[in-house]
């Protein structure tokens, strides 16, 4: 059984209230994931959720991991706006880095991507550092990578398994990554199209990761 990760990226959705509902329904499926050391399952909430989140986890011991959705490219101090790696560590063990509505809305360079992925790793967050292209620049250290072609994001039209298997086999030939994840429109009946093919390794799940029944049918049918 090849190890598998499942991410529920929250984007800029759901409040405290609707964030401790989502763990409870999803602690009611969680003890069937508990067992497959092959899985690692996170979930990427909004900043201000991660303490939250962090707590609801530890308190019930669900084996649910915690990603950030960003990060600083810059060490603690005088960056307003900005949230430290360093504080980040204490709730996360992952951060999102690259997506690509990070990138056209908060025009984020390949430089800046970089220095967020040193942040990343000089702090001990693990980047999950996500491409639309498969010749796009991956900065050294990143060992996980997810695929994500721009008209499969939100769009119901998930890409052609095919074309993934091929865009994932380049990336591991021309880079040092050891995982790619796909990424776009995923829902529990497309899930096993990608997470069969021999050179994927899970699934980013945007949209359908905010119903806690529909992510953890995804993490069944894969
Ligand atoms: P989607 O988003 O599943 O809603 O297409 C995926 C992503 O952007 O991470």
């Amino acid at each position: 059984m090849k190890k598998q990760f499942f991410i529920a990226n929250w984007k800029s959705n759901k409040t405290g209230k609707e964030a401790k509902e989502w763990l409870h329904e999803f602690t009611v499926h969680s003890s069937q994931f508990t067992d497959s050391k092959e899985n690692t399952i996170i979930l990427c909430p909004q900043f201000p959720l991660l303490s939250l989140c962090h707590e609801f986890i530890t308190r019930h011991e669900l084996s649910l991991a915690i990603g950030a959705q960003d990060i600083s490219p810059f060490i603690e101090g005088a960056y307003t706006g900005a949230v430290a790696g360093k504080l980040i560590r204490e709730f996360a063990s992952y951060v999102i880095i690259g997506h690509s509505e990070a990138r056209k809305y908060f025009h984020q360079t390949q430089e800046e991507l970089s220095q967020k992925v040193a942040m990343a790793l000089s702090v001990g967050l693990t980047p999950i550092y996500c491409v639309s292209e498969k010749t796009e620049k991956i900065p050294t250290g990143v060992t996980v990578v997810a695929y994500e072609p721009l008209a499969a994001i939100g769009s119901g039209r998930p890409d052609n398994p095919e074309d993934v298997e091929a865009v994932a086999g380049f990336i591991k030939e021309k880079n040092d990554v050891l995982y790619v994840l796909y990424g776009g429109s995923v829902t529990p009946e497309s899930v096993t199209q990608y997470t069969s093919l021999a050179s994927i390794q899970g699934v980013l799940v945007g949209g359908a990761s905010l119903s806690a029944n529909k992510f953890a049918s995804i993490i069944q049918h894969a």
